[in-house]
């Protein structure tokens, strides 16, 4: 029991706000059990490859290691990936995805002003930025992102 609860707790954590675990569930059934899949958005799953992308980014940075000089294209998917029902891709969101997206993109060209390692905090910023007014849930874990 206390194992159930503990995983209900970081469903909730990971997620925008707990009317989303509603939505997007998936019925399979297979003659006698009935499951509950939850399924995320092809905007959620590009977030978590986003997520995954800069956690590595932060530990190369970190080693010392050398930056790739190609900024990864599929982000710009933040553009137009499809977002779970209770999410607009309001005026809100466009203005925040085109700050994301210069900022990320900075990490990878070579500037003498700024080190890699603000390049790379300011584009985490941005992702707090917008997760500020659009989607607060998983803030505590992006902030795990920051290099201090
Ligand atoms: C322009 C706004 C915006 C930017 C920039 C942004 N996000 Fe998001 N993020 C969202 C929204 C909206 C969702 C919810 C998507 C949905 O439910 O369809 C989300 C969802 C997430 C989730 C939860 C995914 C899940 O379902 O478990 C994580 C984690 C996340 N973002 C991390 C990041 C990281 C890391 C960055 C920067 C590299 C970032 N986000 C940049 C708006 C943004």
């Amino acid at each position: 029991m206390k194992a159930y609860f503990s995983c209900v707790f970081v469903l909730l954590l990971l997620s925008c706000n707990s009317k989303e675990k509603v939505e997007k569930k998936v019925v399979i059934t297979d003659g006698t059990k009935t499951y509950d899949v939850y399924q995320a958005s092809e905007m959620s799953t590009l977030m978590k490859g986003m997520y995954a992308y800069n956690m590595q980014l932060k530990t190369d940075i970190e080693a010392g290691n050398e930056v790739s000089d190609e900024f990864p294209e599929e982000f710009l998917r933040i553009h137009s990936a499809q977002l779970s029902e209770t999410k607009l891709r309001n005026e809100t969101f466009q203005h925040f995805s085109g700050k994301f997206i210069d900022a990320q993109r900075e990490v990878f060209i070579d500037s003498s002003l700024l080190s890699v390692k603000d390049r790379y905090n300011n584009s985490i910023n941005m992702c707090l930025s917008c997760h500020k007014t659009e989607c607060t849930g998983p803030i505590p874990k992006i902030q795990k992102l920051l290099i201090k």
